[in-house]
């Protein structure tokens, strides 16, 4: 295969080079082209465009496929724990059993958050949604440790100490958001068995810890551990371009993932579903209005922008699912509409036509009510899962040589120049 394209514009004909990933994926270097050319390339949503070059994350979405750091998903949601996993997204290796331990230590040091955080908490109003809430309050821990990352040990302390933290904060926001009492971490208890004690346990009636959750809630988190250049790890990196801190770019890729084409799909899927339950809607209306060119309703839950097959987490998460509402022996209506969804989507021709397939957020939402999260904190759930992701691509994008200042371009459809009038000048406008 040639290594170069060639463009012939106005009658110039240039090459530009063609990179190639060790996956067979290639990209055409467009580096040189508007000083060659003059021309810019157009491509709302990105959907064509490399930002950069990763070594962490590989999917292929055509056989929906997902590795990270070349571990298939399948086998780290078979054989790994999320601290494990987040070790391997960020360094990319699995840890030795002394890393991991160590690792585990330094995570137990980190678990506490600042005393005085409590009062931000306690200023939100009641109603607040907890994602805004993490957003805010991750961009204020930075304020509490200034420290410059300035080597790898400096980097390793802070992305053991947000990995550790954020859990702690979402777990504090939703005791506030009830009026509870803040329960702290616990030294004895691995980073998942301690945030559901964290969650759950009141002064009133001791949370019990069942393995089977605990390791559900594993699973949860290595599934949405990193997702490639997704739009909240697009804002990550873009924002830590700006040479911002990762605190802040952080926060920034929780203000994304909060969206519901994105994360806050999740939480859209619960929606729709309860709606579809609680108002008797058919689920064949559900289908037609999904369907429908002039409705702005979409399916939630399903299709992906690089998956054009069943994305392989939903597998996994349908079955997750499952499992965790049988141990619960736990019924829910919602289950059943959303088998029912899927099983009529994916045989209509609409879906198959636009290869919509249930996707990571689908089946999520109805484990983590089953496991007692509610609506709300969703989300958060996913962020914490996306932690390890976001960082691991922040490091590489702060590392990379070729990563510039992100700032795309535009082709400006405005009005041309036109004289400014004076106030006096301009007449009363319209009524
Ligand atoms: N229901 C109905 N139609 C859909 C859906 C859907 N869920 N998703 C895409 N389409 C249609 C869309 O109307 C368009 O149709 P047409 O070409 O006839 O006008 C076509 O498919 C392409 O849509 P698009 O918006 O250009 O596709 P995209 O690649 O930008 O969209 C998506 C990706 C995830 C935003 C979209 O599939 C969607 O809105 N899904 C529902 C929200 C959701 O579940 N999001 C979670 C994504 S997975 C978790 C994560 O990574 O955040």
């Amino acid at each position: 295969m040639s290594n170069v394209a060639t463009l012939t514009i106005n009658g110039q004909t240039i090459e530009l080079p063609i990179i190639e990933g060790v996956e067979g994926d290639r990209g055409i270097d467009i580096r040189q082209l508007r000083q060659k050319t003059g021309f810019i390339t157009y491509d709302p949503g990105y959907g064509n465009t490399g930002s950069c070059k990763s070594a962490i994350t590989y999917m292929d979405g055509e056989k929906g496929i997902l590795r990270y750091r070349g571990i298939p998903i399948e086998a780290l949601a078979d054989q790994s724990s999320f601290v494990e996993t987040a070790y391997l997204v960020i360094n990319g290796e699995l840890p030795t059993r002394e890393q991991l331990n160590r690792t585990s230590v330094q995570l137990n040091d980190h678990s506490l958050v600042h005393e005085d955080m409590q009062i931000f908490y306690q200023n939100f109003p009641r109603a607040s949604h907890p994602m805004g809430i993490l957003s805010a309050m991750v961009n204020a821990l930075r304020s509490f440790y200034p420290e410059l990352i300035t080597s790898d040990s400096d980097f390793e302390e802070v992305y053991v100490r947000l990995i550790s933290k954020i859990r702690t904060m979402a777990a504090i926001s939703y005791k506030i958001s009830r009026g509870h009492k803040v329960e702290y971490p616990r030294a004895d208890y691995t980073y998942c068995a301690n945030f559901l004690n964290m969650m759950f346990n009141t002064p009133v009636k001791p949370y019990i810890l069942r393995k089977e959750l605990v390791r559900a809630l594993n699973v949860f988190w290595i599934l949405h551990a990193d997702h490639e250049q997704n739009c909240s790890t697009a804002v990550v990196r873009s924002v830590g371009s700006a040479r911002t801190n990762i605190y802040a770019s952080l926060s920034a890729g929780i203000s994304a993932l909060w969206g519901e084409l994105h994360g806050g799909a999740n939480q859209a899927v619960i929606q729709m579903l309860s709606d579809i339950h609680e108002k008797g809607i058919k689920v064949k209306d559900v289908i037609k209005r999904a369907k429908s060119k002039t409705d702005p309703f979409r399916l939630m839950g399903f299709g992906h922008r690089v998956y054009k097959t069943y994305d392989p987490r939903a597998k996994i998460m349908k079955h997750n699912c499952h499992e965790v509402l049988d141990r619960l022996n736990y019924q829910d209506p919602l289950l059943d509409i959303a088998l029912e969804l899927e099983q009529i989507a994916t045989s209509d021709p609409y879906f198959l036509d636009h290869y919509l397939y249930p996707n990571v957020d689908f089946y999520s939402g109805i484990m983590l009510r089953a496991m007692g999260i509610p609506t709300s904190m969703f989300t958060v759930m996913f962020a914490i899962g996306r932690l390890p992701g976001w960082i691991a691509q922040w490091r590489e994008n702060t590392l990379d040589p070729e990563q510039r200042l992100t700032r795309p371009r535009q082709v400006y459809t405005g009005l041309t120049e036109r004289p400014y009038i004076p106030i006096d000048e301009r007449g009363n406008g319209p009524d």
